[in-house]
């Protein structure tokens, strides 16, 4: 529980490089169940997210070693198909086993998982298309956990998801490269950590194609090899520092930046007024032109403007003249850091906006909506920000925090720093050598 001390008003300047993705390299180490060979992969953030995965695959039986960036696992034969309760309540994706383990051991037991507190985050439609390739599965309400078998193994089928599911598709792609048979996801996720999770698979000799829009078809193979893997770097780190940049009035170079997958952040950023420069193939200078207009953002899955940029996105409207919505589409109550940012001075309201088939149009599932949820926020800009004692609740309301502080005048106090050590690694260190002036100071433990 620790905690970060941000003297904000110092422009960001000098270059930073991004940290491996964390929505790659979660699903990366799941994919290791899939072989008894060695998987060897580079460029795995030393991050909370990614240590809790690690946790759970020690505790199926994985032998895996980290050596700087590069973890090394071997799976000689598992005999636990249980994810332990206290990780799996921490850890959304340790339910991604679930694949692996029914593919090639036929069981597994998975608590109902956890994550970010951004919502209800179920994983029925993960379930309902394990289910149609034979799994049988059921939830026992007195321990929170899913039991899973598969008594004929697992068998290729046509699924088609309703709603757009990241961590579903990956699942099911996790589950049919084993299966018998072709198994085709249609309403399959578009985004790029789900091609590079793809990529991995079929490095280990899978048959995975996008076989048409929104299409993916696996071929079912009987066994997958070792590995040697790079992790991109981080798409979402690329966003925060680009943010940092402009509420600054800094000039930061992004090394390891990925432009290509970040069309739809770059088009509203310019539009507000933002400026980057491409300097090389891999390096983006971010920076802050001239007065920034507000614009209005809605989030969709991708190549829309992605749901992890709106909080860090706020920050900046709140330095843009005029008004800017921000209309949340895929989780149902990603806004717990408006409270936060409003103690600094920021001028935001809940809005309702008026949408004619709630349940057809958002993401999540709309009898996950509770009356009293917004679905968008009204930011009146610009404001001066001000310091002020604030508390982050999930990961990238905590990098919105930070940035807020860091353009903020004052000394300001953020708890809750656990959480943005999730997904960021070393980011007060990082954020210190272009010049911010943030420290961490260690809870005491009594
Ligand atoms: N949903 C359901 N049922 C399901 C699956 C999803 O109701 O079975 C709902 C979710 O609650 C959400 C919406 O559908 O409201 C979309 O969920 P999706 O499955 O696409 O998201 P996810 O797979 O849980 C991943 C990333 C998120 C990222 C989203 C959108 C990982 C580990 N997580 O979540 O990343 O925001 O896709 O791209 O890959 C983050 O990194 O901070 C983060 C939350």
């Amino acid at each position: 529980m620790d905690t970060f001390i941000i003297t904000g008003g110092t422009p960001l300047q000098g270059e930073v490089t991004l940290g491996g993705a964390k929505n790659v390299a979660l699903k990366v180490l799941v994919a290791c169940l899939l072989t008894d060979e060695k998987f060897v992969i580079h460029n795995v953030p030393d991050i909370r997210d990614v240590q809790l995965m690690v946790e759970v695959l020690l505790s199926l039986g994985v032998h895996i070693q980290r050596n700087g960036s590069t973890v090394t696992a071997q799976n000689k034969h598992i005999d636990e198909s249980r994810v332990p309760l206290d990780i799996g309540a921490r850890l959304r994706t340790s339910s991604m086993v679930i694949g692996p383990l029914l593919a090639r051991y036929g069981r597994a037991m998975i608590p109902n998982p956890g994550g970010c507190r951004i919502g209800a985050r179920p994983i029925d439609r993960h379930i309902l298309a394990l289910r149609s390739m034979g799994a049988l599965i059921d939830y026992r309400s007195d321990d929170g956990y899913f039991y899973a078998t598969a008594p004929q193994g697992l068998s290729g089928i046509s699924f088609e998801f309703t709603k757009n599911s990241h961590t579903g598709t990956e699942t099911i792609l996790l589950a049919s490269v084993l299966a018998k048979g072709k198994t085709m996801i249609k309403g399959a996720a578009e985004e790029v950590e789900v091609d590079e999770l793809i990529a991995l698979l079929n490095s280990m000799g899978a048959k995975i194609w996008r076989s048409g829009q929104r299409e993916i078809t696996i071929e079912g193979v009987t066994s997958l090899h070792g590995v040697e893997f790079t992790i991109m770097p981080d798409r979402n780190e690329e966003v925060t520092f680009a943010i940092a940049s402009a509420v600054t009035h800094g000039s930061v170079t992004v090394v390891g930046s990925q432009r290509n997958h970040l069309s739809a952040f770059l088009t509203a950023f310019t539009a507000t007024g933002g400026v980057y420069e491409a300097i090389d193939q891999t390096r983006t200078r971010y920076g802050c032109g001239r007065d920034l207009r507000a614009i209005d953002i809605e989030t969709k899955p991708h190549p829309g403007f992605m749901t992890d940029w709106q909080a860090p996105w706020a920050v900046l409207m709140t330095q843009a003249t005029g008004t800017a919505i921000i209309h949340e589409t895929v989780f149902e109550n990603r806004f717990g850091y408006a409270e936060e940012l409003k103690k600094m001075g920021a001028n935001i309201e809940n809005y309702d906006p008026d949408v004619s088939d709630p349940a057809g149009f958002y993401n999540f599932n709309w009898e996950d909506h509770q009356d009293g949820d917004h679905h968008a926020i009204r930011i009146h800009g610009p404001t001066k920000l001000h310091n002020a004692i604030l508390t982050m609740n999930d990961l990238r309301a905590g990098a919105t925090l930070v940035l807020a502080a860091l353009a903020a005048q004052g000394q300001s106090t953020l708890h809750g720093v656990e959480h943005i050590d999730r997904g960021y690694e070393n980011i007060e260190e990082r954020l210190r050598k272009l010049g911010a002036n943030i420290v961490r100071q260690k809870e005491e433990v009594l």
